[in-house]
């Protein structure tokens, strides 16, 4: 199925089977792919996200009681409880803690939640493969409180408080990027977005005969929450020392031409990183340009160095997401390039249609032979931000 959708009578249908509970509403969390401007949210930097139409759907009904009860089809195949007061994070908690998280947020807002709720998810994004499967979940979470328990939060305020969720309760010292483009979503547009102030504008996403194909190298990515946080703490670092030499407060503030003046006050390793966070910047402003004229083929271009920059100097890529990258641009692909944290998860390539199978068949058979594993390749629309159905 191209677009991956479940039907909303079906979802009702496996609640009712679950839970007992008739007045329920649906909904809709979209995960997102990044086109480009990879680590650079936290940052200050331009990015340039699409929420898809891989989801996380959820439906929900008040209950009796004070608990939490969720069903995830995908993630524990029983319910899973949490009381609402007791909401202190457990080493057990795995999936629920993205969940138990919200509740925890709000009520350090001072927003306490007393009422329960029976909850069931099913989800069509793969986990860990860089699409945003955890924003997509949070950001379900904290739409769905808004909406039943009436809490007149805006579509940012719920993008902050999943955000803090990630940061201080989950504990990764993630961007804004992924709950905003889960938040903002828009039917077949990019988001480029700010994250130093928060502006955005919403880019018409029509690639004329290319489509983009998103390759999962369902490659684990166990390190990926120590290593994300490594990087995090490389910027930071850099930032400091930057600070006596500039007058900045994000290291996406400053250009290319002030490179060689960095160079030298530097180790290797954090001007690597700092050339990495301060080209891909001009990355994704020439990606927005080129889409806007529908100029496929710089955008493409962009993707490509975006790549070879976060592969040799921010060095987040690993050997199965270099192989795809090669393979679908040696098969034909105009760009690609890993997409999301890195250390496994996903990449992406634009492809013109007429080379899409050609390219798909080699990523597979390449993949397969050399890591003795399957990759899958999706293809998807771009979405809408989470909504009720
Ligand atoms: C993860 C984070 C984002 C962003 C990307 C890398 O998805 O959640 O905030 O930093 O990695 O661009």
């Amino acid at each position: 199925m191209k677009l991956n959708l479940l039907l909303k009578n079906e979802l009702i249908e496996n609640f009712n089977n679950v839970f007992s509970n008739t007045n329920h509403s649906v909904y809709f969390s979209p995960g997102r792919v990044n086109l480009i401007g990879e680590h650079i949210d936290y940052n200050g930097g331009f990015v340039f996200p699409a929420a898809i139409s891989y989801g996380t759907y959820g439906v929900a009904s008040l209950n009796e009681t004070q608990n939490i009860n969720i069903y995830s089809k995908g993630f524990s195949k029983m319910v899973d409880t949490f009381s609402l007061n007791d909401l202190s994070k457990k080493d057990s908690d795995g999936y629920l803690s993205y969940i138990k998280g919200i509740f925890y947020t709000l009520k350090m807002k001072g927003i306490h939640i007393v009422k329960g709720l029976d909850i069931y998810i099913e989800s069509t994004l793969p986990t860990s493969s860089g699409l945003s499967s955890s924003a997509s979940l949070e950001m379900l979470i904290i739409y769905i409180l808004n909406d039943i328990y009436k809490l007149n939060l805006t579509t940012l305020d719920m993008v902050n408080i999943s955000k803090e969720t990630e940061n201080k309760y989950v504990g990764v010292h993630s961007g804004i990027m992924d709950q905003f483009a889960v938040g903002f979503g828009k039917y077949n547009h990019a988001i480029l977005l700010d994250t130093q102030t928060l502006f955005y504008e919403h880019i018409p996403f029509d690639l004329k005969n290319y489509r983009l194909l998103i390759i999962n190298s369902n490659k684990p990515r166990q390190l990926a929450a120590s290593k994300y946080n490594e990087r995090f703490g490389e910027c930071q670092e850099t930032l400091q020392i930057l600070k006596k030499h500039f007058n900045i407060e994000h290291l996406c503030e400053l250009e290319v031409s002030d490179l060689p003046q960095i160079k030298a006050l530097l180790s290797d390793t954090l001007y690597r990183r700092i050339k990495h966070c301060i080209t891909e910047q001009t990355r994704v402003i020439q990606s927005k340009k080129a889409l806007i004229k529908g100029d496929i083929l710089s955008f493409g271009n962009a993707m490509n160095l975006s790549h070879e920059s976060l592969r040799y100097d921010y060095e987040v890529s690993v050997d199965e997401l270099d192989t795809i990258v090669d393979v679908a641009r040696n098969s034909g692909a105009i760009g690609a390039r890993m997409t999301g944290a890195g250390f496994g998860g996903c990449a992406i390539a634009i492809v013109e249609d007429k080379f899409a199978n050609h390219v798909k068949e080699k990523i597979l058979t390449t993949y397969q032979q050399k890591f003795s594993m399957d990759a899958s390749i999706y293809e998807v629309e771009i979405s809408s931000g989470t909504h009720k159905l």
